[in-house]
């Protein structure tokens, strides 16, 4: 079977949801997504049946060790990470960020420079900012095209020294949409001498978050924005998490992944992760059986859930280019993000835009009136919106599309705001 979008959609229970007879347009995607029936599965088993502590001898704790264990698994397979004591599991992706930084910076010296860029969400920003002021690190930015909406390597290479420590870069921008080169910044990042942290939250719904293929030396993501539930995971490198010191309390685990972990944690939120993967493998193999064959070092899940994830890509590559298409219809109206047809896989179908007439939570308002869900302002992509020039007046407006959405979806969404402009 190729990509079929009727079947696809049947998986997720809250796309036939109605209210007072219309339709729900779920565009409010990279705020968060929808989950399959496979992940309202895992969690309400996990609340019935393994619902205990981990480390117990009886049966409800082996089963709920069994758990996290599997969904561990499950994580390094998502992320092709070479061990699965590497994944990290936390609230979400602010919380393991602000967590792992207070570590990471007790390595750093006074004088010792860090890479942030104007293009991340505030979750991959503050945190170091708020590191290099407790450490007297010295921050450098990593500015982005105000044209192309994509970073200029050659500023990287400007910025990086060997008294680089750090550089934290996003996969994929919450606000413009743009796809950024990991793998190269984090080669570039290598070959000074500095490690990389990357924030694939907004690209892991979209595209491969490989860590061995990055390169990178932390990865961190959040499960409700690939279609699991609210949960965060962190990917590191098992050499680096080894040197840090975690912050913890006496009686928690001292080894790798627990001693990350703090306190109890969201043990339904994470057997839904572990289904969330499987929704990607049960994509790759039932739909893409022609997408594996450009991976061919990969087998069994780790094959499945990257040929599921190429061929979801695909399809979303046509809906933002319809959706592009039919904004450049409108006049006043300005994308802040990669338009060109032919750069489609430089970005995720993630499209802000801004109305030289209408404020952009009006829009958002008056689509919401019409059960078509976007978001407005900034996004919290602080640096981006100020960037932009738009964080003062109202951000822009926000349409996230993801697989489950149809053509006649973005159609519609095309119309409404046809009606509203
Ligand atoms: C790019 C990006 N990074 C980080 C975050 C923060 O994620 P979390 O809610 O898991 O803390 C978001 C949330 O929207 C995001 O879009």
């Amino acid at each position: 079977m190729s990509f079929d979008p009727g079947v696809i959609r049947a998986q997720f229970p809250a796309l036939s949801i109605e209210d007072r007879g219309r339709p729900r347009y779920y565009f409010d995607n990279p705020a968060g997504t929808q989950v399959s029936q496979r992940v309202v599965d895992a969690m309400s088993h996990c609340l019935v049946n393994t619902n205990a502590n981990l480390g117990g001898p009886f049966e409800t704790s082996m089963r709920a060790d069994q758990v996290v264990a599997d969904a561990r698994v499950a994580m390094a397979d998502f992320l092709n990470a070479p061990e699965a004591d590497e994944i990290i599991f936390g609230q979400n992706m602010t919380t393991l960020t602000l967590h792992l930084s207070r570590s990471i910076g007790r390595l750093f010296k006074p004088g010792d420079e860090i890479v942030l860029t104007r293009m991340d969400h505030d979750a991959n920003v503050h945190p170091w900012l708020l590191m290099a002021r407790d450490f007297d690190l010295t921050v450098r930015w990593l500015p982005f095209n105000l044209e192309t909406f994509e970073f200029d390597l050659a500023d990287l290479d400007n910025l990086l020294s060997e008294r680089t420590r750090l550089v934290c870069v996003g996969g994929a921008s919450n606000l413009l949409g743009t796809l950024n080169d990991v793998a190269e910044i984090s080669r570039r990042s290598r070959a000074s001498g500095a490690w990389t942290f990357v924030d694939a939250v907004q690209s892991a719904p979209h595209v491969a978050s490989d860590v061995q293929e990055i390169g990178c030396d932390f990865l961190v993501c959040s499960a409700y924005k690939f279609f699991g539930p609210h949960q965060g995971i962190l990917w590191g490198r098992r050499e680096i998490l080894e040197q840090l010191e975690p912050y913890k309390v006496r009686p928690a685990p001292d080894e790798l992944p627990w001693c990350f972990e703090t306190g109890t944690q969201s043990h339904e939120g994470i057997a839904g992760v572990e289904a969330a993967v499987e929704y990607f493998a049960w994509v790759g193999e039932i739909m893409a059986t022609d997408w594996g064959e450009p991976h061919p070092g990969f087998s069994g899940r780790r094959k499945n859930v990257r040929a599921g994830i190429d061929c979801l890509f695909d399809y979303e590559r046509g809906l933002s280019k319809r959706l592009l298409s039919g904004l450049a219809t409108f006049p006043h109206l300005k994308v802040h993000g990669i338009t060109a047809t032919d750069a489609l896989d430089r970005r995720v179908p993630t499209v802000s835009f801004t109305h030289g007439k209408l404020a952009s939570e009006t829009i958002a308002k008056l689509l919401a009136k019409q059960n078509i869900f976007v978001w407005s302002g900034h996004n919290y992509a602080v640096e981006a919106a100020r960037a932009l020039g738009i964080y003062d007046s109202g951000g822009a407006v926000r349409v996230g599309p993801v697989h489950y959405n149809s053509m006649a979806e973005i159609e519609h969404f095309l119309d409404a705001l046809d009606g509203i402009l």
